[in-house]
């Protein structure tokens, strides 16, 4: 085998994890998180368990990068102290749940 062959089938794993902005993360901490930190404002605005602000019409986001910023701009916004693992979790977590962004 060449050495550069050799040499992107090493890298490959790595490529496949950087596509997600939030690398590896436990979304099993998410919905704890979320109920704690991000519900209270968003049932306010729009009622019921809060989650029309995720698919409401005009939402603000199209990219899985945007949707993590967002996650983190409120994070700091209402201090809610989490860390980055904690912001990629939630992020991927919503993702899955409402924003089925592919990139
Ligand atoms: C202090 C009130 C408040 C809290 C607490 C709050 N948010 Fe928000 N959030 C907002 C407001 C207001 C908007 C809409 C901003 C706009 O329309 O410009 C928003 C929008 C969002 C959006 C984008 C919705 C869209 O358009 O697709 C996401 C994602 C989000 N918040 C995540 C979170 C997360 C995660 C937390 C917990 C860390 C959180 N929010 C806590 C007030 C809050």
């Amino acid at each position: 085998m060449r050495p550069l062959t050799l040499l992107s089938l090493l890298l490959l794993p790595t490529l496949a994890l950087a596509e997600e902005p939030w690398g590896k993360v436990d979304r099993n901490a998410a919905p704890a998180l979320h109920d704690k930190a991000c519900i209270s404002c968003h049932t306010r605005m729009y009622g019921g368990d809060g989650s029309k602000m995720y698919t409401r019409d005009g939402r603000m986001l199209s990219t899985k990068l945007e949707l993590l910023q967002r996650v983190a701009a409120c994070n700091a916004q209402v201090s809610a102290g989490w860390f980055p693992e904690d912001e990629g979790s939630v992020a991927a977590w919503l993702n899955d749940k409402y924003y089925h962004f592919k990139e």
